[in-house]
Formats: C-alpha cells, structure tokens, sequence
C-alpha cells in the first residue's frame, strides 16, 4: 500500500486533532498506510514516527491541542535538516507528506520539497488566519469564540465599576482575531496591525476617544482590544501609562494561550475534516506544493509559496461598520 506521512508543525490550532483524524480516515478508506511524526519537523529529523489507525484517531476530534504534537523547529532551515528529512522519509518509503500548520511550517515544506522529491501537501492550521488562499485557517473560528467569551466577561466588570479595560489578544502581525473579537463583543476600540500602519496609535489619540465616547454614551465601560505586539510592552504597559499620565482607571487583559485551547467550535471541526480529506484526495490526484483551502465554499489548492508571499487582507465591510457605525466619535447628526 501506499504510504503517507503526517506531522503537526509549529504552534498548536484548535482543531488539529480534526484535521489528523480526517487524513487517517481518508487515507485508510483509499487504502493508504499512516505515518505520523511527533513534534512536528523535530520528529523529521530524529525519526519519531508512530503508525496511525483510525481507531488511534476515533474520538480526538473534539479536542484542542495535538496527540502527535507539535514543535518549533528552527533548525529545519539549515539545507542538512532538508537532505536529513529526505532520506528519513525515503528509507521509510513515504511517497508522500502532509503538513498541518502555518506559515513557517510551509515555508519548511517548501525548503524540504528542494531536497525531496514526494508530494508535499499544506493543509492551513494555525489561529492566526494568516495564510493567502483560504477563507479560513483551521482553529481560528476557535480563538475568535474564546475571545469573545472572555470580552463578555471583561464587559461585566469593566461595567460595574466604569472602567477602561485593554484585552491583548493574539494573531502574530495580522488582526483578523482582533477585528471579528472586537465586532463580536462590541468593542469601543481595536488596534490591529494592518491599521498601525497608516496611522499608529498614541495615547494622546487614545483618551481623546475614550473621552469623546464617553461624552456621546455616558459614563461607563470602554474596552479595547489590543492585537499583540502593536504596543511597547502590550496591554499591560498601555494600561499603566493611561493610570500615570491620565490618572484614568485602566486594567489590562492578556488572553495569551487560552485562545489556543479548549473544544474546537463546530465550524473548525468541520473545517479541518474538510481540509483534511482533501488533503488526502491531493496525492491521490498527483498535486505537489500545494495547501488545501476553503474559498467562497469550494474547496482549492492553492500553491504553497503564495500562501505566505500573498495576503489576505482584512474584510473592508467589517472594519467601516465597526469603526464609524458601531463606535461614533461624534454625536450623529439629527436632520
Ligand atoms: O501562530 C499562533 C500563535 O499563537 C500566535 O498568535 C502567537 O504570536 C504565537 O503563536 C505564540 O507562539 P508560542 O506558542 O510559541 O509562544
């Protein structure tokens, strides 16, 4: 039988486990072995493999995380790690690989199909939403549920007592996390990295809107949702500094990790299990360098290298109603 391989690489998505169990599945309905390598390209290179059955995968679907683990591998750079991947998966008699991650773990792909002549195909796992060709990445719907679950929260308290709050969340340099958190709760305010650019954030700008929301709403709660690494030393530096210099009451929210765990929502189990299945089909088509992506309800394959080289830009529509409807810095003009 043919045999296939499969690892989990870089940070860990809600709904890997899905994607995993749908390759397994797949691959054993069109007759393929499974062999699956631990911690990612770290298992690559150290020859840390396991068979996979479907009675290994039966019932992981509904849980965050992976079972074969994931890594970070910066060594898989190096043109040794490649050619030492090419022989291992060679003398293993794998024909072909599929990885399951984001955009490092395809440009790792990418680097090993030099060296390696199997088929290589990516499936897009990673909540960051980060990756050109599909409308969505596999644990994405997740870590948007679970930040706006913890905004409701924070929404409670930040009432209660009429505060400033600023929730930190993640998405590396991109804010589709941000934005759909912030539009799904009702955030007064969102810094997201695509928007930093054109016009960076300043305190000074900051309490004048909060102060300008204030006087259209009343007194209350505003809370912001701040996307990661868009502020020298994140929420909690940012909240200090609106205390010390503007004496406002301010606390900050970091989400961290916790967008990472948990039961994967509906749409992210389905997702997976599409993308997973399709994965499977690829090799059996003969595809090579290719991710499998879900766009306007089709499924694609788009190739490895514009995933990472091209982007997906925020959704224009969602970014002009929360910014001028859903949070107006001005009284609306009555005629
Ligand atoms: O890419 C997923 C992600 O969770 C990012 O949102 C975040 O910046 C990063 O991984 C955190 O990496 P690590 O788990 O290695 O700390």
């Amino acid at each position: 039988a043919q045999r296939i391989g499969v690892l989990t690489s870089g940070g860990d998505a809600p709904g890997m486990n899905a994607a995993l169990r749908a390759v397994v599945l797949a691959a054993e309905h069109y007759g393929m072995d499974v062999i699956a390598f631990r911690h990612g390209y770290e298992g690559l290179l150290n020859n840390e493999h396991i068979p996979l059955h479907a009675a290994d995968v039966a019932h992981v679907l509904q849980y965050s995380g992976t079972i074969i683990k994931s890594a970070r591998c910066p060594r898989f750079k190096e043109d040794d790690s490649a050619k030492l991947a090419a022989d291992n998966l060679n003398n293993l008699n794998i024909s072909a690989l599929i990885v399951i991650g984001g955009d490092g773990s395809f440009r790792g792909a990418h680097h090993l199909s030099n060296y390696w002549s199997g088929q290589i195909i990516g499936v897009p796992g990673t909540i960051d939403n980060d990756l050109f060709g599909t409308d969505a990445t596999i644990g994405y719907s997740t870590a948007v549920a679970i930040a706006m679950d913890a905004l409701d929260k924070i929404r409670d308290t930040a009432d209660a007592m009429d505060r400033v709050f600023i929730v930190e969340v993640m998405g590396r340099h991109a804010g589709f996390i941000g934005l759909k958190s912030a539009m799904a709760s009702g955030a007064e305010r969102m810094i997201l990295p695509e928007l930093q650019k054109d016009k960076p954030l300043t305190v000074a700008a900051l309490v004048k809107h909060i102060k300008r929301v204030e006087a259209v709403r009343g007194p209350g709660s505003y809370v912001m949702v701040l996307s990661e690494h868009q502020w020298p030393g994140g929420a909690v530096a940012l909240s200090e500094q609106l205390e010390a210099e503007y004496d406002m009451p301010c606390r900050p929210c970091l989400l961290g990790h916790i967008q990472r765990g948990g039961p994967p929502t509906a749409s992210d189990r389905v997702l997976a299990s599409e993308l997973g299945v399709h994965a499977v089909e690829l090799i059996l088509k003969g595809e090579t360098g290719v991710m499998t992506g879900l766009k306007a309800g089709q499924l694609v394959a788009v190739p490895l290298i514009d995933t990472w080289t091209k982007k997906n830009p925020l959704d224009e529509n969602l970014l002009r109603i929360q910014h001028e409807i859903f949070n107006p810095v001005k009284k609306p003009s009555r005629s």
